[in-house]
């Protein structure tokens, strides 16, 4: 079975494969099926209504399933922000550098022991027929003074886990094994095994 992946991250893409090979899935991108990935504005005020949107948008063009996330951080003080709006949160276009530093300044007067946060991401898997498959997942932590760690990507070096570490600090294994997409991706796969048992896709 193949689906497309309502993105044109690679880094998305691969991990989706991985994730479902195990259940006979293949994840690939709407460019190798030969179509284009429609311009979706994503105007959800949640993750989970942009994952819908972004998923039902590629499942139309392509006639295929497609999975779509979406996927952020919430900041505790800030009332939840930057939200959905995480990747355009110091503006269109702007590098991690810039949303992190922004971040900062938003939270200088913020004591340690209030600055908890949350990553969250949803993902939504939308068939042919209409129906979907929507799961979330999310990882808490707090937001730290200064950037610290090399890996991964957007907020990473900011957000501190519960032993310490920030998750740039991790492997992306260990990333995986605790983060709000990892535990989405797991949640996925255990709903689409039981679809799959009922009915092919
Ligand atoms: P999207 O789900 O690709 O739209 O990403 C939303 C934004 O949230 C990204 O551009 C990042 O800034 C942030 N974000 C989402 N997941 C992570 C993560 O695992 N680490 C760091 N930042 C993240």
């Amino acid at each position: 079975m193949i689906y497309i992946a309502a993105t044109h991250n690679e880094n998305k893409i691969k991990e989706f494969d991985r994730i479902l090979k195990p259940l006979g899935i293949s994840v690939i991108s709407a460019e190798e099926c030969g179509a284009k990935l429609p311009e979706v504005n994503e105007t959800g005020k949640t993750f989970a209504e942009n994952a819908e949107l972004k998923a039902k948008s590629a499942c139309k063009a392509t006639g295929m399933p497609a999975i779509a996330d979406d996927s952020g951080l919430m900041v505790d003080a800030l009332g939840g922000r930057p939200g959905v709006y995480s990747a355009r949160y110091a503006g269109e276009g702007a590098s991690d550098e810039e949303k992190i530093e922004k971040l900062m300044i938003e939270l200088k007067d913020t004591p340690d022991g209030q600055r908890t946060a949350h990553f969250v991401c949803a993902i939504c898997c939308y068939f042919p027929d209409g129906s979907k498959i929507e799961v979330e997942g999310s990882c808490d932590g707090s937001i730290g003074f200064a950037p610290r760690g090399n890996n991964g990507f957007g907020y990473d070096p900011i957000f501190f886990t519960d032993d310490n570490k920030t998750f740039a600090e991790l492997s992306s294994i260990q990333k995986d094994a605790m983060s709000h997409r990892g535990k989405a991706l797991r949640a996925l796969a255990e709903k689409l095994r039981e679809k799959l048992k009922e009915k092919k896709f």
